[in-house]
């Protein structure tokens, strides 16, 4: 059985007033009336609007197909051939040896999201959707991988009720199921060269946020917690020579990460140690710490261990960059929110959670002058920085 955090309303003795609670009543009866429906497609005033959410909701349901024409349009290269040169339907069909009237029908629902467009002669082009697709390995590998993610939203149900028959998504991050793995001498390290592999492929959206939005002249050296195979300090190395990295993650990844620095010249700069962030105390020296994409793996105190194991390693006046998707606060664009929510439900460890809820975890840990940065899309990632006051105690 999974055991889940539940999120804490961070305002919960808010309540609407008497006449918003009777206006929105009546708001959800006007809006579920088949009367009020049939005037208001009628009406030229407002028929755009029933249009539009006719829209929202059509796409709403037929989201999974939509994911599919993707995922298929990936397996089949088709991306990367239009990308070369518009092509034919006829070379299409040969390329990915699929019969033309049924590849047809992929093309043409491809046109229609907008993942590709028709360029004259019949030649099928890249559309506005694709490019980025094509133009993104991370994006690839990451739409490959959500063929994991839904085997076990096949059944939404079964997933919330934790009664899943053959759930998947939680056998692919082995440290999820048993935090210990990383230890026992048959550590199945190709389950975490796979998990690594595409951490690495999807980082770089995270990364470019980050060093777009943080200034690194002021530090010296840089611990990056869970840091993977080493692409983010990889990136650091070239964006801020002066800099000395040291790498920290499970043992089986930093061989990766070694691996990766070597291959890139990088050794000389950089230091890796492997070990739990869960048992084991992080090595001292650095005066910022970077925790990418780490804290939403992980149940509320199993955050708070790592915080303040960092909190222990840094020294006075020393920083702590936590980035990873947050949840939106604020009426701001929930974006993205739905997609985590079950990611990590389906991971079966951590969750998404607000920038304040994190703040409060940093907070209990022991930093403070906690901020947000703002990024260029939240959606990639939202950064908080918090840090160890030089105050005397
Ligand atoms: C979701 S990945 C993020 C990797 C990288 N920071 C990134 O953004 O691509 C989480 C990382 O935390 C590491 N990790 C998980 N549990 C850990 C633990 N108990 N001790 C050390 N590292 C751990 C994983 O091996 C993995 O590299």
């Amino acid at each position: 059985m999974k055991s889940l955090d539940i999120a804490k309303s961070p305002d919960p003795g808010w309540t609407r007033p008497a006449w918003r609670e009777a206006l929105d009543r009546w708001w959800d009866r006007l809006l579920t009336s088949e009367r009020f429906y049939r005037w208001s497609v009628s009406n030229p005033l407002t028929r755009w609007i029933t249009q539009r959410r006719s829209r929202q909701v059509f796409d709403l349901m037929a989201g999974f197909v939509y994911s599919q024409i993707l995922l298929a349009c990936v397996r089949l290269g088709i991306f990367q051939r239009v990308q070369e040169q518009p092509q034919t339907l006829r070379s299409l069909a040969q390329h990915t040896d699929i019969g033309e009237a049924a590849l047809q029908r992929l093309l043409d629902s491809a046109v229609a999201l907008r993942l590709l467009t028709l360029r004259g002669d019949q030649r099928y082009g890249l559309g506005p959707l694709g490019a980025p697709v094509a133009a993104f390995p991370g994006i690839q590998a990451m739409i490959e991988h959500h063929a994991t993610l839904y085997q076990d939203m096949q059944d939404p149900v079964a997933l919330l009720r934790d009664a899943l028959v053959s759930p998947q998504m939680n056998g692919y991050w082995p440290y999820v199921s048993n935090p210990d793995v990383a230890r026992q001498p048959q550590a199945p390290q190709e389950r975490f060269q796979r998990y690594s592999n595409l951490m690495s492929a999807s980082q770089p959206f995270v990364v470019d946020e980050i060093l777009s939005a943080y200034a690194f002249d002021d530090h010296q050296r840089v611990l990056d917690v869970g840091g993977g195979q080493g692409t983010f300090l990889s990136r650091l190395a070239h964006h801020a020579p002066h800099l000395q990295l040291h790498l920290f993650d499970l043992p089986p990844v930093v061989q990766l990460a070694e691996q990766n620095f070597a291959r890139q010249g990088l050794s000389a700069r950089t230091q890796t140690s492997g070990g739990s962030f869960l048992t084991d105390a992080l090595p001292p020296g650095a005066d910022l710490v970077t925790l990418i994409r780490v804290a939403h793996d992980h149940p509320d105190h199993h955050v708070l261990t790592v915080l303040k194991s960092i909190y222990r390693a840094l020294p006075a006046g020393g920083t702590l960059l936590l980035a990873e998707p947050m949840a939106q606060e604020g009426g701001r664009q929930p974006q993205g929110d739905a997609y985590f929510h079950f990611y990590l439900l389906a991971m079966g460890s951590g969750r998404l959670r607000t920038p304040h809820e994190l703040s409060t975890l940093m907070q209990q840990a022991g930093f403070c002058m906690i901020e947000t940065v703002p990024t260029q899309i939240p959606l990639h990632a939202q950064i908080l920085l918090g840090r160890k006051s030089k105050c005397l105690p």
